[in-house]
């Protein structure tokens, strides 16, 4: 009975956001580590590079972005003249956080001939001392585009600097951050889920740690990892990212089996997102996320060029 109740109440929910999404001529954006029920009301699901692919080219008003702070700000420097909103204004990223802008500018002025590669999961003020922008699907790609002769500034996150040093053989100096749900992630946890299931191939982020990537059949983005299940012949998969990807990998696969590397691979900041939430903000258009004109202005010319190689 509850369960009827329950479903109601959220039928009731999506009918209301789907028409408020109408009337305020809003595009919804959700990453795949959202509720799934948050990633079934969204014009696009996707990683990084491709949300902010749809918000550089979207015809709509709003961006209401399913996701934590630093997508909300990267969608507002690509389309400064929509409104980007935010349903929960805590979905921050410890990550992003690991990198404060003034120690960034201080490590460019001890270090002045690197060129500066920052992560999109970087705050806009970080993004705008940058020479360049990459996602997890491009970073080997625009680390190849720089100079071989050039030493890369690599930040925020040490793991991904590691993957991109060895993928693309250049010399890159990393910044010590982390993501603290792919770092979680031990060798040992991953070595027993293989032991557990043989047949399995192991798809990992390269958030993860080196001794984890080192026993990965794909290293990839969320989007890599979707992709590469879906086109492989094999039926059963360990996944070693942000639980939320288990939604799409299951729904778009129902004959194969995705095993969590780890079920402790919780984003906590992803999972503010709810639909009430979703229908408050496109109610009361909250929570607006801006950069200030300077920040954005330079911001956009690293991510530009990010686009550009891409
Ligand atoms: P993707 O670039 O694969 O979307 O990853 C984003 C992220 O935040 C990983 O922690």
């Amino acid at each position: 009975m509850n369960n009827i109740v329950n479903s109601l109440q959220k039928n009731n929910l999506v009918k209301e956001i789907l028409a408020w999404k109408k009337r305020r001529d809003a595009v919804i954006l959700a990453h795949v580590y959202q509720p799934g029920e948050i990633q079934d009301i969204a014009d696009f699901t996707g990683d990084s590079l491709f949300l902010s692919q749809q918000a550089a080219k979207t015809q709509a008003k709003i961006i209401l972005f399913c996701g934590v702070q630093f997508m909300a700000e990267t969608a507002s420097i690509l389309s400064p003249k929509k409104i980007v909103l935010l349903p929960e204004i805590n979905a921050g990223c410890p990550l992003a956080d690991m990198a404060p802008a003034e120690k960034v500018k201080s490590k460019i002025k001890e270090l002045p001939e690197v060129v500066v590669v920052s992560y999109v999961n970087s705050s806009a003020a970080v993004k705008s001392l940058s020479d360049y922008c990459c996602t997890s699907a491009n970073a080997v790609q625009i680390a190849q585009a720089i100079s071989a002769e050039k030493d890369i500034l690599f930040l925020p996150d040490m793991n991904l600097a590691n993957y991109v040093a060895r993928e693309a053989k250049r010399k890159i100096i990393p910044w010590s951050g982390f993501c603290p749900t792919h770092h979680l992630l031990t060798k040992e946890e991953v070595v027993k889920m293989k032991k557990l299931h043989p047949q399995a191939l192991l798809l990992v982020h390269p958030e993860c740690r080196p001794e984890v990537c080192d026993l990965a059949d794909y290293i990839g983005s969320t989007r890599g990892i979707i992709n590469f299940a879906s086109n492989n012949q094999v039926k059963e998969f360990i996944i070693g990212t942000e639980l939320g990807i288990l939604y799409p990998l299951k729904k778009n696969n129902p004959n194969k089996i995705f095993f969590s590397a780890s079920n402790n691979m919780i984003c906590p900041n992803m999972k503010l997102i709810t639909l009430e939430k979703v229908l408050y903000s496109l109610q009361n258009m909250v929570f607006q996320i801006t950069v200030p004109e300077e920040i954005s202005r330079k911001s956009l010319i690293a991510l530009n060029r990010m686009i550009e190689i891409t």
